[in-house]
């Protein structure tokens, strides 16, 4: 009986809970927070939400040299393409503050 109740009780967990983080994520938190979405200095920026492209190229450029900083340097540094990928869409997916309005061309300037 104990037994079945301990399976109905995992079974009530969402797996994602679990599944989601990449292992090298948890580095990157000591900076940019929990998920990415709580920097410990304003000076560091907020990732969860970002579009995942735009972080996996920022990451490529701080390893490849092209974006400087030497923070991120060393922390890029060690990154494949692959882990590039699986924490830049690991950010993406994470809830935060930041927010990106649509833009509706017929709200900005006419080009007429
Ligand atoms: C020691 C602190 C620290 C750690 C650890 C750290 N970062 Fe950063 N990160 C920074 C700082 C500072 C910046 C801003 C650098 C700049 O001005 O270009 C930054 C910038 C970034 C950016 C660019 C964001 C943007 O809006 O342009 C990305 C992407 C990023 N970090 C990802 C990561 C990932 C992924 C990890 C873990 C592998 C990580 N960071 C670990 C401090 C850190």
């Amino acid at each position: 009986m104990k037994r079945i109740t301990c399976i109905a009780l995992l079974a009530l967990l969402p797996l994602g809970a679990f599944a989601q983080a990449p292992e090298k994520a948890a580095a990157c938190a000591a900076c940019h927070g929990e998920g990415g979405a709580k920097p410990i200095l304003p000076e560091y920026p907020v990732l969860a939400g970002q579009y995942a492209n735009y972080l996996e190229h920022s990451l490529r450029g701080y390893r490849d040299g092209e974006r400087k900083n030497a923070i991120m340097a060393a922390q890029a540094g060690a990154l494949s393409d692959a882990d590039i990928r699986e924490l830049s869409r690991y950010f993406a997916a994470q809830p935060g503050p930041l927010y990106t309005p649509s833009v509706h061309a017929a709200s900005g300037p006419s080009a007429e």
